[in-house]
């Protein structure tokens, strides 16, 4: 067996996994938030590994095999979020998530000091509120006699992993979202860090992905019952193992992944493609290859929202039951899902959302498809700057909340224009993670094969003709919208 642990923004899931890819056991444990002013948002890392520990020690309890049989545990996480730590490898502070936009203020320093052009060449990204530099130079300015106290600065999963091995590194994957790493040349940038008065000794060793960083520590063997000897990998960021756990492994895979925030991303083969820093560029969590990425902050977010204002009472089969009585494009209701600011393309923190087009014969009904279909117009920004620098997208794999409901497979399918593949018992982030140790641990070759093994197609969505050219027609309208409202909270 292996463990695939996901470290993610509500709650930390994990998974047993056997030789087949068989997941025989799941447990999941969550968290809460810390949001104590508009725009912040951090978490304990204290409580990720409690609560980890606490999830692994269920898992035992309910595992009836010989311990020894659990040959390795690797990791995803939930990208960007800065953790600093001490001399002692003790937490400084709680960690800053990545969808925390206090860092607007940082992220014009980055620019003034680096320049735009340079730091898109050194990076492939720009600087986002969200990226961990910008969070780093806020508590340099804003917490001085803490961030004196910093010897290293690491990335939620890389904690966990630490808490576990008392190992201390990073994996590329990551690395690729804190905007201190040369994507390309897979390495620190003295010269972000110089300009930007950074010690470049506050970043830690780097690995790869499948790299085996430790053993448990005796201390955590004896929390969880797992034996000292289980290997452990460095694993990868929650979108790199997303794409794993998918099987988006060669040039002409994409995925769309439907969570709190969305994901479309497409595998890269080279470092050399240039996509003018409009949508994310990181190294992969299989070696050496990339993904370009775009990202909707409020995806499955939008949903749960509508839900927790308008429809309070019913769970989310209730509340998407009827959008098949609905006609494509909601009768004319448009939404763009822009609750929290928006990333792809818009790179804007402070614009919102809106309903547009309401008819007094809307329904509740009607909300909910318009709320699914802005939320997948808003995806496919992504894919059409995708397309439009070159990249063949045919078909995409659907994983997440967007994943389960058959109804909004076929709206993806008909905006995106694309095949759309729903997999078989979909994991997730999870799987990838679990396929990482499986791969580290020798039982394959390499990570195509583990996916060949374990994943399976379960159900095709096909554009159909006549959608596709409505969703076409909507989507123009949709593009406008934004331009228009921008200036509402500026
Ligand atoms: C990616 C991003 C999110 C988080 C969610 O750039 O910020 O997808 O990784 O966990």
């Amino acid at each position: 067996y292996v463990i695939g642990i996901d470290l993610g923004t509500s709650a930390v899931k994990i998974l047993l996994v056997n030789q087949q890819g068989n997941v025989m056991h799941v447990i999941s444990k969550p968290y809460p938030l810390i949001q104590i002013k508009a725009g912040y948002s951090e978490q304990d890392p204290k409580v990720w590994v409690n609560q980890t520990v606490a999830g692994l020690s269920d898992l035992l309890q309910d595992f009836s095999g010989d311990v020894k049989d659990i040959e390795g545990i690797s990791f995803s996480g939930q990208m960007h979020g800065l953790v600093l730590l001490d001399e002692n490898d003790e937490v400084l502070r709680n960690a800053i998530l990545w969808n925390d936009t206090r860092t607007t203020e940082q992220c014009k320093q980055i620019y003034e000091a680096v320049g735009e052009d340079r730091l898109l060449e050194i990076t492939k990204n720009p600087a986002l509120e969200g990226f961990t530099l910008p969070k780093l130079l806020w508590v340099k300015q804003y917490e001085p006699d803490l961030y004196s106290k910093a010897n290293k600065f690491v990335l939620p999963k890389d904690y966990l992993r630490l808490a576990l091995t008392d190992m201390l590194q990073m994996e590329y994957s990551d690395a690729a979202g804190t905007l201190l790493l040369d994507v390309g040349q897979q390495e620190w940038s003295k010269e972000i860090c110089d300009l930007l008065d950074i010690d470049i000794n506050i970043c830690p060793p780097l690995v790869a992905s499948h790299d085996q960083v430790g053993t448990l520590t005796s201390d955590i063997a004896e929390r969880t019952g797992l034996s000292k000897e289980t290997r452990v990998f460095a694993g990868s960021a929650d979108n790199a193992c997303g794409a794993i756990g998918s099987g988006i492994l060669e040039e002409g895979k994409t995925l769309c992944s439907i969570g709190t925030s969305g994901v479309v991303l497409s595998y890269e083969e080279n470092n050399d493609q240039n996509f003018q820093g409009k949508v994310h560029y990181f190294n992969h969590g299989l070696a050496d290859a990339y993904y370009t990425m775009g990202v909707t902050l409020s995806a499955g977010y939008s949903l749960s929202w509508f839900k927790d204002v308008f429809a309070k009472d019913e769970d989310f089969e209730q509340l998407l039951g009827d959008v098949g009585t609905v006609p494509p494009g909601a009768n004319g209701l448009i939404f763009t899902p822009y609750l929290v600011g928006e990333r792809t393309p818009h790179a804007n923190a402070s614009i919102r959302a809106s309903f547009i087009g309401m008819d007094s014969s809307h329904e509740q009904k009607h909300f909910v498809r318009a709320v699914l279909e802005g939320i997948t117009f808003s995806l496919y920004e992504s894919i059409e700057i995708f397309r439009k620098n070159g990249k063949k997208i045919d078909s995409v794999v659907s994983i997440g909340g967007g994943a389960k409901n058959e109804e909004w497979l076929q709206i993806q399918a008909d905006i995106f224009n694309a095949e759309v593949v729903k997999l078989t018992s979909e994991q997730g982030p999870g799987m990838g993670a679990a396929m990482l140790a499986a791969y580290g641990c020798g039982w394959f070759d390499s990570l195509q094969e583990c996916a060949n093994a374990f994943l399976q197609e379960e159900k095709k969505f096909q554009p159909k003709s006549e959608n596709v050219e409505m969703y076409q027609k909507l989507f123009s309208v949709y593009q406008q919208v934004y331009p228009q409202t921008k200036e509402l909270n500026e």
